[in-house]
């Protein structure tokens, strides 16, 4: 029998190309079973950022001050599908696997925005959107919006929390965006972030009024509740954060919504 010449190009050549096939069925099935971890672990990240920007999840912490986790938690929340143009929820929506910033890249489902509209340069806005809402027997007790932005370099994305007169901000924060650390990047300060909670939204004409400021007016003013500080070095990204929240929580964002869910709370009260 010939002898096989290990040394030989011929050999060399099958053994790598054994060593890849081994390596990429390795990396594709790992790949494939850790897809659902994956996906789950999404999801975990996602009620996390809600449940800090209600306020019911201390920052870099998994469970609540009184030990309750993540899952718990959340499960106090019911999410809905909410049609932006109506403000009137959708039930044919399966909001556990839709996603409002993938379906606003979607012209059949989605709307453009004129330069007018646009203030939070989005160029389109999803026709549905979802809502995180706590709720007791006694009324609503927090509203969660996912809200987005241009910034300086890039969109944030976000959550805005709102308490249950539907007119305070219980508080904002971001789980992605491209401003820059130590300047823009202090939108996740977390005593900046604190400073949001409590700042009134609608002025008496039901517009939304926030104003991000460098120098607080006195609190004897009455613009002084729609006020919240400016991020120094980063007017920018301070211009596009105030930009966010009145165009989701105006006409072109939730406006419809949260003016239908006052008047029923004042219906219902
Ligand atoms: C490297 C670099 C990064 C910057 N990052 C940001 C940023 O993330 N957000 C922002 O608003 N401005 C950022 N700026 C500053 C802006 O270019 C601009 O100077 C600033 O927004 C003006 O703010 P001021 O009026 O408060 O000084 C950056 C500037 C440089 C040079």
């Amino acid at each position: 029998m010939a002898k096989v010449d290990k040394d030989s190009l011929a050999n060399t050549f099958l053994i790598a190309v054994f060593l890849c096939l081994v390596c990429s069925i390795v990396v594709s099935s790992l790949s494939v079973s850790l897809k659902p971890m994956q996906q789950l672990n999404k999801e975990l990240d996602q009620k996390k950022n809600i449940l800090r920007a209600a306020g019911m999840l201390p920052a870099d912490q998994n469970v609540s001050e009184d030990g309750r986790s993540i899952e718990e938690l959340f499960a106090e929340f019911t999410v809905r599908a909410v049609d932006l143009r109506t403000g009137e929820y959708v039930d044919d929506v399966d909001v556990t696997n839709y996603d409002p910033i993938r379906a606003a890249s979607d012209a059949a489902i989605s709307v453009a925005l004129t330069p007018q509209e646009d203030i939070a340069t989005l160029r389109r806005r999803e026709n549905v959107s979802l809502v995180y809402l706590k709720a007791t027997p006694s009324g609503i007790e927090k509203v969660v919006l996912p809200v987005r932005g241009y910034g300086l370099w890039g969109t944030l994305y976000g959550y805005l929390a709102l308490d249950g007169d539907l007119n305070t901000i219980a508080g904002l924060g971001f789980y992605q965006h491209k401003e820059t650390p130590g300047l823009g990047g202090e939108v996740d300060n977390s005593k900046w972030k604190a400073s949001w909670q409590g700042v009134r939204l609608f002025n008496d004409m039901g517009q939304p009024q926030v104003r991000l400021v460098k120098q607080r007016s006195v609190a004897s003013n009455p613009v002084a509740d729609y006020e919240v500080d400016a991020l120094s070095g980063a007017t920018f990204t301070t211009k596009g954060v105030e930009n966010m929240v009145n165009y989701w929580t105006g006409d072109g964002g939730f406006g419809a919504y949260l003016k239908r869910l006052r008047s029923n709370a004042l219906a219902q009260g």
